[in-house]
This record gives structure tokens, sequence and C-alpha cells, in this order.
């Protein structure tokens, strides 16, 4: 069965980012795919800070990434670019470990006007990464979406839904599709 790891950049404990994550989360669950949230809070602050990369605690984390087909990241825009605890889950990554996989880019922030953080901030260090099959990516701002008490998004713009759930179910095809005969 198919793995897709969701990766959450935000300190917040009720997040918009990690809303839409849950979100994704369920859909690939209903779709019969295994998916896993992996957060800031899963993992000791000191060793995402000091980049320990070697950690036992990151060890159940790379045995996710490498079992999964995609990946999907979210962040809340800060400064105009990702947060700086997504960089410190990232920066503990191996090398090349999104080589290969489908990746979709996911962000929300305070202002439309850093919709492009995806593509000029967040994109060129998942590049960095090994991905070569980046998904347009989909950024909400904050007044198209709050969380509800269930933790799932609460959508106020259709257009924005529309674009959200069309990229889940992108990635979701991408990741069932049979392989090519060889
Ligand atoms: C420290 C900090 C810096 C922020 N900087 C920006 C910014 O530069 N541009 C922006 O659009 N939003 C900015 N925001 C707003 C957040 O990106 C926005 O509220 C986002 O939806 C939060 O996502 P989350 O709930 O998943 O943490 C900032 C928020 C914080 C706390």
């Amino acid at each position: 069965m198919p793995s897709i790891l969701l990766i959450s950049g935000s300190p917040s404990v009720v997040s918009r980012s990690g809303s839409l994550l849950e979100y994704a989360r369920r859909h690939f669950i209903a779709a019969g795919l295994t998916a896993h949230i992996a957060g800031l809070y899963d993992f000791p602050a000191r060793e995402l800070i000091l980049g320990k990369y070697d950690s036992p605690a990151f060890d159940t984390l790379k045995d996710l990434l490498a079992d999964a087909s995609a990946v999907v990241v979210a962040t809340p825009i800060y400064k105009a670019a990702y947060s700086g605890g997504l960089k410190t889950l990232l920066d503990i990554l191996p090398q090349s470990a999104l080589r290969g996989k489908t990746v979709l880019p996911l962000a929300t922030g305070g202002s439309p006007g850093h919709q492009l953080a995806i593509d000029y901030a967040l994109k060129p260090v998942l590049s960095a990464l090994g991905a070569t099959d980046l998904l347009q990516g989909v950024f909400a701002s904050d007044h198209q979406l709050k969380v509800g008490t269930d933790g799932l998004p609460e959508f106020s713009d259709a257009d924005l839904r529309t674009r959200f759930d069309n990229a889940v179910a992108q990635l979701t095809g991408i990741v069932t599709a049979p392989s090519p005969a060889i």
C-alpha cells in the first residue's frame, strides 16, 4: 500500500497549515493509502535546533520518509519565507531524502502578497533535497480559512477549496497509478 508522509512546519498548536495536512491525511486514508503526519512537537527541540541529524529521535521519521512515495510539506509563512521550525526538520533529513518522491508544498500566510514564497523559498530547498517531481503547491491566506474545532480547515473561499482538493486528488492519482510495465 503506498504511503504518504505529511510534514508540518508550524509551531502553533492550532495551526492553519496543519489543518490542511489533517484534511489531506484523511483524504489519503479514505483512498486506501497509508499516511502519517510528522510535526515539530514530535521531536526534541534541542536536537532540531542543533541539527543533530544522527539522533535516534529522528529514526522513525527517516523510516517513514524512506517508505513514502509522496511527501506533503506544509508551512506557515514567516518573514516572507517558510518557518524556521520547518527548516530545522528539513535540515536533519539525508541529503537526497526527497529523490524519487512526488512532493506537494502547502503554505498559509497572513498576507496574500507572500504567496510566491512557495516558489522562491520553499521549492528551492525541496529541490536541494532531491525533489524533481514538485507539484504546483497551494497557498492559503488567513482570511480564506480558519481551523474548526475538529482541527480541520473551514474554507471561506470556494476557489481555494477547489484548488486544494484538486492538488490532493492529483497527488493521490500519482501515487495510486499503476507502475508502467517494464
Ligand atoms: C513570527 C511570524 C511571522 C510571520 N510572518 C509572516 C509573513 O512574513 N508573511 C505572511 O503572509 N504571514 C506571516 N505570518 C502569519 C502566518 O504565516 C499565518 O498566520 C499562518 O497562517 C500561520 O500558520 P499556522 O497557523 O499553520 O502556524 C507570520 C506569523 C508569525 C507568528
